[in-house]
């Protein structure tokens, strides 16, 4: 079978999105459970990091020391990439050592690149363009609440970044409604390819009705020079009280964390009753579990 890759949501069938959503329920249970499940005993998992992480490096690492393998954290500070190796060449040498490689990084390009080199299977941990992992969370953590997702409308506010774009992927494999309340200026250049995302400069049109509000940081990892113009173009867009009222009265709230209480998301939201936010962290490890047992197992 040739290697499968895992760099955006696109990579993936619906059916196999289904499948891998189902899957992580199931390791849910079974680690609630306290069962011990280890199929990738001995298989090892490099994980490059060209920026900062809380969630993806500690989820990754005890997925994999849950399903009985082992990861190895590589920080660009400390190995040869970060002098200039070529990305291919590290591909190639990595490859012959490690059973998966998980890359966060800045241009999407170098994940591409490290995959078309690589042997083995390759998964984007964040670039500027994608976050496909924190999606199978997101994704799992919405349809616990709500079953089947199809037909239903989430609300992305704030800025068009690597999170909107994997929700408007999800939005077309999952057969969900993505209304995004952006500025224009900051609205995702290919919205037009994406029939079922679209765009409203007016966070409450955006928000009008939706089963599920998402908001992310204005400025990514490095965006940070850009801070002070961003806050001030994404203040009308800051998910509150007032434009939760908005949505549907049960509607969820999530936010892929971290987050900046009083700039994207008021306190009272993302520490109130209809934030999902820490359950939806929890599944970054189940889901990446799936992911792990689907691509190395
Ligand atoms: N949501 C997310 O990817 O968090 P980290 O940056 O902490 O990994
Ligand atoms: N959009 C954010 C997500 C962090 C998990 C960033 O890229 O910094």
């Amino acid at each position: 079978m040739p290697i499968r890759h895992f760099l955006t949501l696109a990579d993936l069938s619906a059916a196999e999105l289904h499948n891998l959503l189902r899957r992580a329920e199931q390791l849910r249970a079974v680690h609630e459970s306290g069962a011990l499940h280890e199929p990738l005993r001995g298989r090892v998992l490099g994980m490059i990091f060209e920026k900062s992480s809380t969630r993806t490096r500690v989820s990754f690492e005890a997925g994999m020391s849950q399903l009985g393998g082992n990861a190895i954290f590589l920080s660009p500070r400390d190995t040869q990439l970060g002098r200039g190796e070529p990305i291919e060449d590290t591909a190639r040498v990595l490859s012959g050592m490690l059973d998966a490689v998980m890359i966060r990084t800045f241009a999407h390009e170098n994940v591409t690149r490290f995959a078309q080199a690589a042997s083995i299977p390759v998964i984007n941990g964040l670039t500027d363009d994608h976050h496909p992992c924190q999606l199978l969370a997101d994704l799992q953590t919405w349809q616990a609440h709500r079953g089947d997702l199809t037909g239903l409308s989430a609300a992305w506010l704030g800025d068009g970044n690597n999170m909107c774009r994997s929700w408007m992927q999800a939005a077309e494999l999952m057969g969900f409604t993505l209304r995004i309340g952006c500025p224009d200026d900051y609205a995702p250049h290919d919205l037009n390819d994406f029939a079922n995302t679209q765009h409203h400069a007016s966070p409450q049109q955006a928000v009008a009705g939706v089963d599920l509000v998402v908001t992310d940081v204005w400025a990514s990892m490095g965006m940070e020079d850009e801070a002070k113009a961003r806050n001030a173009a994404f203040a009308p867009y800051q998910v509150n009280a007032e434009l939760m009222a908005c949505a549907q009265a049960q509607a969820l709230f999530m936010h892929c964390l971290p987050a900046h209480r009083g700039e994207e998301v008021s306190a009272e939201v993302i520490d109130g009753p209809q934030s999902v936010v820490w359950e939806e962290a929890e599944n970054r490890l189940h889901a990446q579990k799936a992911l792990l047992e689907w691509l190395v197992g």
